[in-house]
Order: C-alpha cells, then sequence, then structure tokens
C-alpha cells in the first residue's frame, strides 16, 4: 500500500500527519463516478466526512455536488468552486445565520429536518423575497444494522421527520408561499456494509414518495443519503462496490423518468484514500502487556477512541513477517480511551518505527481535536513526493 519510495520519504518527516493517496482518491472518485452514470444517479459528497482542500479540489473536479451540515461548509463548498446549484444544506439545527448565508448563496436545496425549521425557512425566504427550495428529511425507521452511534434512521433518532407528523408538514408546505418542494430525503446511517439494509430504505422511500403524490406534491428529487461503508479490515480492498450499491437503488427504487435520485456518499468516496503516519515514541514491555506508545492519539484520530472503531494497524518500517508480539498501541493522552487498539500483533517494534493507522480518510482529520494543546495535524500527499 506505501512504496518503498513513500515510506523512506516519511523517514525524513515530522509526524505524526495524514498521508494522502490522491492517486488512488481519484482512482476511487472515477470508479463511483461511472457507476452511477449507468443509471443517471446523481453524487453529493458528503463534506463533513473530508474537507481538506485537496480532496475537495480533485471530487469538484469529478462533477459531484456537495452535501453540506453547517454554514462553514456551504461556504467552503462555494469557495472551492462546487456548483451553487450542485449544494445541499441538511442538519438538524440550521441556525437562522446559516440559512440567511444558504439563501443568499440560492444553493439548490435544503434538507428540512423538522416542522419548525420549515417554518424559518419560510420566514427568513419571505424576508429576502425568495422561495427556497426545499425536501423533507423524513426518518424512515429503518435499522442500518451498524454501530449504534452512527445509526441515524431510527424512531429514537434526532434526525428527520417522523411518519406522524408528516401530515403536519404537508400543511406547512402548502401554506408556506416561500418555499418550493423538491423531494424527500433519507439517511440511515453510516459504514453500512449490509447492503440488503438499503432494499428496505427502498421500499420506504417508494411509501413516503407515493404519499406526497396522493396528496398532490410533485416529488422531482429522491434523496437517499448515503452510508456507504468500506472495508477497515482490509485497506488493500481499496475501492467500494459502488455497481453493487446503486444497482440495489436502481431495482429496488421506483423513478418517474423525470425524477432524480441523488445519493450523499462521504466514508466510500475518500476513507481508504488516507492513513496517519505515527512514529512509535517508547515501547514498554510489562509482565502482563506490552504497550507501543505513539506520538499521535485520540486527538489526531478519534474515532477508536469514540466508537471503538477499528483501524488497521501496521509497522511500516518492518517487514511482517520479524517475530510477532501482541501490543497495546496507544497514544500519549491523558486518557485512557487513547488507544488505537488492544493485543494488536505486530512484529517486534522499537522507538522510533514507523506505524500507519489505515482507512483514515474519511472522518480522521476533520474530526481532531487541540486537546492537551496539541498542535495542528498537517498532511502529505503522495503526489507531492
Ligand atoms: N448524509 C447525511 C445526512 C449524513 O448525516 C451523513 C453522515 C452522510 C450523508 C454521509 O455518510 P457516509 O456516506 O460518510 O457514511 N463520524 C462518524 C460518522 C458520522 C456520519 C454522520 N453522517 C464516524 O467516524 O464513523
Amino acid at each position: 500500500m506505501f512504496s518503498d519510495k513513500d515510506i523512506s520519504h516519511f523517514a525524513n518527516l515530522e509526524t505524526p500527519f495524514y498521508f494522502y493517496d490522491l492517486t488512488l482518491l481519484q482512482k476511487t472518485l472515477s470508479t463511483c463516478a461511472d457507476a452511477a452514470k449507468l443509471y443517471n444517479f446523481h453524487v453529493h459528497y458528503a463534506m463533513k466526512a473530508n474537507f481538506n482542500e485537496r480532496v475537495l479540489e480533485k471530487i469538484k473536479d469529478t462533477g459531484f455536488g456537495a452535501d453540506c451540515v453547517s454554514g462553514g461548509e456551504v461556504s467552503k463548498a462555494i469557495e472551492v468552486g462546487f456548483k451553487k446549484n450542485q449544494v445541499v444544506f441538511a442538519g438538524v439545527g440550521k441556525s437562522d445565520k446559516e440559512i440567511n448565508g444558504a439563501l443568499d448563496n440560492d444553493i439548490f436545496c435544503f434538507n428540512v429536518e423538522s416542522i419548525q425549521e420549515l417554518e424559518v425557512i419560510n420566514e427568513l425566504a419571505g424576508k429576502k423575497n425568495k422561495k427556497a427550495r426545499v425536501a423533507i428529511r423524513i426518518n424512515p425507521n429503518v435499522d442500518a444494522h451498524t454501530h449504534h452511534n452512527i445509526t441515524t434512521g431510527l424512531d429514537e433518532n434526532k434526525f428527520g421527520i417522523n411518519s406522524w407528523d408528516l401530515p403536519l408538514c404537508a400543511e406547512t408546505l402548502k401554506k408556506s408561499a416561500n418555499l418550493e418542494f423538491l423531494g424527500i430525503h433519507f439517511h440511515i446511517g453510516s459504514q453500512i456494509t449490509n447492503l440488503d439494509v438499503y432494499k428496505n430504505l427502498c421500499v420506504r422511500v417508494n411509501e413516503f414518495a407515493a404519499w406526497f403524490e396522493e396528496r398532490g406534491f410533485t416529488v422531482k428529487v429522491l434523496n437517499v443519503g448515503g452510508g456507504l461503508g468500506i472495508d477497515y479490515h482490509n485497506p488493500e480492498q481499496q475501492i467500494p462496490d459502488f455497481g453493487a450499491y446503486f444497482k440495489i437503488f436502481s431495482e429496488f427504487l421506483n423513478v418517474r423518468s423525470n425524477q432524480e435520485v441523488h445519493f450523499e456518499l462521504g466514508r466510500a468516496l475518500v476513507g481508504q484514500s488516507s492513513s496517519l503516519i505515527s512514529k512509535v515514541l517508547y515501547v514498554k514491555n510489562g509482565k502482563k502487556k506490552n504497550f507501543i506508545i505513539l506520538d499521535a492519539g485520540m486527538t489526531e484520530l478519534m474515532r477508536p477512541a469514540l466508537y471503538q472503531a477499528y483501524h488497521k494497524i501496521s509497522n511500516i518500517s518492518k517487514l511482517a513477517e520479524a517475530d510477532a508480539v501482541k501490543y497495546d498501541v496507544v497514544g500519549p493522552i491523558c486518557e485512557s480511551t487513547d488507544c488505537f487498539g488492544k493485543e494488536v500483533e505486530l512484529p517486534t517494534t522499537l522507538r522510533g518505527d514507523l506505524i500507519a493507522l489505515n482507512s483514515t480518510g474519511a472522518y480522521g482529520e476533520v474530526m481532531a481535536s487541540h486537546y492537551n494543546l496539541r498542535e495542528n495535524i498537517v498532511s502529505v500527499y503522495n503526489t507531492d513526493i
């Protein structure tokens, strides 16, 4: 996964850093774009997964739109050149300032998550003499069978409008002169590896689309969100099966010829294209446990501490065949959850060895923090080596 040239270059750099393989990113994006084109599906990249500018540039150049969840992301998307009519704005808590900013930018659509939000957007659009395009984010109560903390489409979740509130939602839409109804939006969760879950989603999308049409609304957009997972255990499985993913929607979704189907992929597009490269500061051999203490911690990669997420750990300074030892691989932060893996089998490791935490392109760099007054994490790109 890393060339010899990459590794000898890493040895001269200050660690930790995120290493981006922009060649792999490009390949992933093209594969996705080609697969989507087969069915005329539209992809908006979920910017929350990674808003590194060089990553965004490539995604924009692929022709994808941007799915944003804050005013900051809307501004950034437009600043890097995403077309305004390809920017969508979701999120349960859009502030008036963020809504006004998006209205000023004439973005394509607000994915609206409550009836009160509909009323506020209508009012703010009215003050500007504008019509805001909206899609209704519906909570479909479909179990994504993923980690509890990244499930979003169940009745107990805060996201979207629940089905029992839809009659009131339809009434609100009908009386809101400054709203234009575009369609319906869903997102049931992230890191979904059992694609059958999406068949259940399609059934619900079809039901809700019919519900709106029966009440006189034209559903122009069916936005089914994102969530396609990646193989964290086999990072060499670099490109997710976009073909199989889109095929499910082509088979199970009822789509009229004048309807658009939108996707909001994040992780699947960027996840495998980056690794966090760190150096071993110390090795502590105990009676019961051996510890590898890295110079990267939960401040650089929060997912293991937050979700017990797995990232494959490899010692890239050593040949894998060297004597294997079990280590707990931990960071330098003053928290017991600052641990990347327990009982990880690695070749005998020494101070100064380089360790790669793989598959960190999604929700890695963007979730870094300054806790313990840690320095900003830097990025290194394969194309610059
Ligand atoms: N659309 C909406 C409305 C979303 O909330 C999300 C992600 C996506 C699209 C993109 O989902 P993806 O294709 O990346 O699965 N920080 C967590 C993941 C949080 C996902 C939040 N929403 C993690 O590190 O696993």
